[in-house]
């Protein structure tokens, strides 16, 4: 039984948040008058005294004291005496490991949050230096049309700016404290929860007993932001992985994220990608996990949400892992520009440049000029050589109108140049967009 129900394994990392859960209890109770000012002061400077014995590595963890809010109780009776065995008045475990569990929650967000910013700042200063190198861009892993660097990076900071704002939101919605819903009903001593929830920086309390020790959607809501975010990181490993492989040779990572092998001497591994790949699977089972968990659940408390913690602290510490891993990356990669522009050019990237053309100078309907663009790729093709490489007479037996004129939108520069859309791959675009991120995030 103790094998299965303890958890104090695990769920000793909440001990910083059940201290200061006590805390803030205790003052309130002795506010009110449910114990005295000597019993809370025992209680605060027992407390103290334990958070300094934990902090030193010198706490007598117990697994027959099952978690962590029973540890600290025991431990502080042991301390203190009567006042510590007056500190549970009118709360119950049910409240004080939703408190618990809410208070590491934000925590975590806040540090996920900053260390996500991080990796925008690294994305938009690379971005920002790189507004001019041409890429190809690519759907289903073909050669699309021509991209630039810089423009490809902010498609990440957009993705991650979102993920802040997911995080900002679970944050917002999870700061309410259900300290003093009790066991479920709520109690009849003279608490004061509008006091413990100010004194713990919440927004105010919780608005029903039951929904406090019953929910943990926050849980929830928090996995899947950790796991957005990791998908995220996880498409950016990806092309780590595809971009840094000799056939393409767009970047080369430093020895700093790359391995080698014991046996082949030539290799250069990108394993920090790979591994944020890999442990973003880990995230994804931890918010399936979650739902899991909590889909058969009447109200209210069962000892099956005492399995949320460990698919959190896990997220959170992988989340924090993988997004250093490629904040580094960002940092250190080295695109190389002359290849990508050599590539950017290749498969035919300025196709639609060729047809666009045609639409804008002849006034061609876009289906027709789709079609002799298409003669014309296929010509290229059989010729050998690229759109460029076909001369004025070759282009005009497919369609006569056409003029000299057209090779003007046939390179990978005019291509990018000339894609001013809002939100297009322009350089200019990509240098004011850079720029506008650049300013937010300082
Ligand atoms: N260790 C428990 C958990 O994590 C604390 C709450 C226990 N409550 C109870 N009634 N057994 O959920």
């Amino acid at each position: 039984m103790q094998a299965i129900n303890a958890s104090i394994g695990f769920d000793r990392k909440l001990w910083r948040q059940d201290i200061a859960g006590s805390l803030a209890h205790a003052a309130m109770l002795a506010h009110v008058g449910i114990i005295s000012a000597a019993d809370e002061a025992a209680i605060r400077e027992g407390l103290g005294a334990i958070a300094r014995r934990i902090e030193a590595g010198e706490f007598p963890w117990d697994e027959a004291l099952e978690d962590i809010h029973m540890n600290i109780e025991a431990r502080l009776t042991e301390a203190i005496g009567e006042a510590g065995k007056r500190l549970h008045t009118g709360r119950s475990r049910n409240d004080q490991v939703a408190l618990d569990v809410r208070l590491w929650v934000r925590d975590a967000i806040d540090g996920l949050a900053g260390q996500v910013e991080d990796v925008m700042r690294a994305l938009v200063a690379r971005a920002e230096a790189h507004a001019d190198t041409v890429m190809p861009g690519f759907t289903h892993l073909q050669p699309a049309q021509p991209v630039t660097f810089g423009h490809h990076l902010l498609a990440y900071v957009e993705m991650l700016s979102r993920d802040l704002s997911r995080l900002r939101d679970a944050r917002a919605r999870l700061n309410e404290s259900p300290l003093g819903a009790a066991a479920l009903a709520g109690t009849g001593f003279p608490i004061d929860r509008h006091m413990t929830a100010a004194a713990l920086g919440f927004d105010g309390p919780t608005r029903n007993s039951l929904d406090s020790v019953a929910s943990r959607d926050f849980a929830a809501e928090f996995l899947f932001c950790c796991a957005m975010c990791a998908t995220h990181l996880s498409r950016f490993a990806e092309e780590m992985v595809i971009w840094t492989n000799p056939y393409f040779g767009f970047v080369r990572l430093s020895d700093a994220f790359t391995t080698g092998s014991s046996i082949m001497p030539q290799k250069r591994n990108p394993d920090a990608a790979e591994l944020v790949r890999g442990k973003t699977g880990r995230m994804v089972g931890a918010l399936v996990g979650m739902l899991t968990v909590l889909k058969g659940l009447a109200l209210t408390y069962f000892k099956d949400m005492q399995e949320d913690k460990e698919g959190i602290f896990d997220a959170a510490e992988n989340l924090t892992l993988c997004l250093a891993a490629v904040a580094g990356m960002v940092r250190d990669m080295q695109p190389d520009a002359a290849r990508l522009a050599q590539a950017a050019g290749a498969g035919f990237s300025t196709a639609t440049d060729l047809a666009d053309w045609l639409v804008r100078t002849l006034r061609m309907p876009f289906r027709d000029a789709h079609h002799v663009t298409g003669r014309l790729v296929a010509r290229a093709e059989a010729k050998g050589c690229d759109l460029a490489g076909l001369t004025l007479a070759e282009m005009q037996a497919e369609e006569p109108r056409i003029t000299e004129a057209v090779f003007g939108v046939l390179t990978v520069a005019a291509s990018v140049a000339s894609r001013t859309s809002y939100g297009g791959t322009a350089p200019e675009n990509v240098r004011r967009m850079a720029a506008e991120w650049r300013e937010r995030l300082a």
